[in-house]
């Protein structure tokens, strides 16, 4: 199986109700190889209409973080935990994200395997991680499962609240480091790894 055929199950997907206001179903784009997946929540009205993600405002201010550290769009892979755009733009169900990542979401991950899912907003960190707050956790790399997650803000909520704007540039400017990281550790022989999973702490930080 293929992206490509994953993105044509998807533009059939009628498996929640999310499918009767759609336009387009907004799958995902990028480089099918791409080290670094980001991830968030479902599609607006400009996506829905485009079908593609993050083309907005907040797109476009995600575009503009990735150009900071030297990224163009294609060098990445941009996707949602939901495939099509909740009405009026509510959060997404957890029937909904259910259902979605585990039929798609899931198995584009396995496909593009990258080094570094990064996590945009707590709807999508919380399908990932548990237990963490965004507020206090946003810039950490956390393994799960032998996957590495970086959640940060969503950049619609920087965009709109100034505040967060400076937090959400300078975990911006320390990805790079946390793919080099990565990659320098999957080198490295299992034994000199920490365990994926301590005994007293599911998620382990790497940094
Ligand atoms: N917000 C999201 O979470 N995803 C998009 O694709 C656009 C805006």
């Amino acid at each position: 199986m293929e992206l490509e055929d994953i993105a044509n199950e998807i533009k059939k997907c009628t498996k929640c109700g999310l499918h009767k206001n759609r336009t387009n179903t907004v799958p995902g784009d990028g480089d099918s190889k791409a080290e670094i997946m980001f991830i968030g929540e479902g599609p607006g009205e400009k996506e829905d209409q485009q079908g593609l993600p993050f083309v907005g405002a907040a797109g476009k201010y995600l575009t503009e973080l990735l150009e900071m550290i030297g990224l163009d769009r294609s060098d990445v892979f941009i996707a949602n935990v939901v495939k099509c755009r909740p009405p009026k733009n509510r959060d997404p169900l957890p029937e909904e994200v259910e259902t979605c990542t585990t039929n798609y979401l899931f198995k584009q991950i396995d496909l593009i395997k990258p080094k570094v899912i990064v996590t945009l907003g707590r709807h999508s960190m919380n399908r990932f991680i548990e237990g963490k707050t965004i507020s206090q956790d946003h810039g950490k790399p956390f393994r799960v499962k032998g996957q590495v997650y970086y959640p940060i803000y969503h950049p619609a909520a920087a965009l709109y609240r100034g505040t967060l704007r400076a937090d959400i540039e300078a975990d911006f400017k320390k990805l790079p480091k946390v793919v080099e990281k990565v990659k320098a550790e999957a080198k490295k022989p299992k034994s000199a790894l920490l365990p994926d999973k301590p005994k007293k702490e599911k998620q382990q930080t790497l940094l």
